[in-house]
């Protein structure tokens, strides 16, 4: 027989496997862990929305729906926008149900991009940015970020990067590695040169209900800005609905037309169950929401402060559920404190490279998890610290 050439693409191929991934793997092998590493809630869905799709399905509602997701949940979710941001989205055009923010950004990626098309990105950035972008044949170009600026990005380095070839910038505040919340003004500089370069904004907003003591700015609600921006929302963060796949794109006609043709023929529909739970969600999570909030704010409190006492400089991120501290005292690389901190002390994070090369002498440690493994993670890496502090 002879033997096959290799049959995957060149494109994926050239991808790199995501960092975090990996070192999960090596999590996984090791016991007693307690884990700063998975960026999910460690929150059940609140009872009340399991529920209503726990009933759904004893009702027999187990059909396909709509390619753009249940009537009933686009005219929710107007609502939503509307109430939380007086944004007026039309549920027939300007909405799409997706599997989570993740297919969100692929279906845009590949909605907009044409091959050798640029999108500019804050780096460090949520592992899949780059990914969606090189898949669907786009290039990305990444803008560094620090800690000086608190991780935010300029609108000036963006615009050094714009060039013929660029169609879109993705920005994605509350931040996810870094928790970087941007303030309004920041981001009209960058409506500013999006509108001067005619360039579309595409926003990952899923944390925008996790913020503490500010302010989440929707990009779509700067002037102008409605119609050239994807705004991509979800629920798994907000809601602890990870697992049940679901999310929304809200944007133009034209554009939401593009993505539900690709939707369409490779999805079909959002999980029916995942939309019952979420019409449930909108119309009276509120309440579960500001719990978790509160929680997440007295966790970031103690994680932050513990950083920064043991010697981690963390500066302090206003949103999300992630701290990003310098580990650059131990003069280390970020994986190889990593994969010491684990072995060692069995304490995971997640080294700041997965994230981009910004994040290198960073890790990021994600506080959805018990005070009480925060405390017990804190006094390990305080121990550790005491080993390997270089400076
Ligand atoms: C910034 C960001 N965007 C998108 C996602 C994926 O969200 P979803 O569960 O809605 O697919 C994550 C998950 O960690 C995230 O951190």
């Amino acid at each position: 027989m002879p033997k096959y050439r290799s049959l995957t693409s060149q494109r994926v191929n050239q991808l790199a496997p995501s960092g975090i991934r990996k070192f999960f793997d090596l999590l996984a092998s090791i016991e007693g862990v307690i884990s700063l590493g998975v960026g999910e809630p460690d929150f059940a869905t609140p009872w009340h929305i399991s529920e209503q799709a726990i009933h759904s399905l004893e009702k027999g509602n187990t059909k396909y729906t709509s390619n753009s997701g249940m009537p009933e949940l686009r005219q929710e979710l107007s609502r939503y926008l509307k109430d939380n941001y007086n944004l007026a989205y039309d549920p027939d055009g300007e909405l799409l149900i997706t599997v989570g923010v993740s297919e969100g950004l692929d279906l845009v990626m590949r909605a907009i991009l044409d091959q050798g098309d640029e999108v500019i990105i804050p780096d460090p950035c949520y592992v899949s940015y780059g990914s969606c972008v090189t898949l669907a044949g786009g290039t990305p170009v990444m803008v560094p970020t620090n800690q000086e600026n608190n991780f935010e990005v300029s609108a000036a380095d963006i615009e050094a990067r714009v060039t013929d070839k660029t169609k879109a910038i993705l920005i994605g505040y509350p931040a996810n590695p870094t928790g970087a919340v941007m303030p309004r003004n920041k981001l009209q500089q960058i409506a500013e040169v999006a509108q001067r370069h005619q360039l579309l904004v595409i926003s990952d907003e899923i944390y925008a209900k996790l913020v503490y003591g500010v302010e989440h700015t929707c990009f779509a609600t700067l002037p102008g800005m409605k119609e050239n921006t994807v705004l991509l929302g979800g629920f798994s963060k907000a809601y602890a609905m990870t697992g049940w796949r679901i999310g929304y794109a809200a944007s133009s006609r034209d554009i939401i037309a593009a993505m539900t043709k690709i939707h369409q023929y490779t999805i079909m529909c959002a999980p029916t169950m995942a939309q019952v739970a979420a019409i449930e969600a909108l119309r009276t999570g509120e309440p579960s929401v500001l719990e978790m909030v509160e929680d997440y704010n007295r966790r970031r409190q103690v994680i932050v402060k513990g950083l920064n006492d043991i010697g981690l400089p963390c500066f302090e991120p206003k949103g999300a559920f992630y701290a990003f501290p310098s580990i650059k005292v131990t003069g280390m690389t970020s994986e190889e404190f990593s994969e010491k901190l684990l072995v060692e002390e069995k304490v995971a994070v997640v080294p700041g490279p997965a994230f981009g090369q910004c994040g290198e002498g960073y890790v990021r440690c994600c506080y959805a998890t018990s005070l009480a493994d925060i405390e017990e993670a804190l006094s390990r890496m305080k121990r550790f610290l005491a080993r390997h502090k270089k400076v």
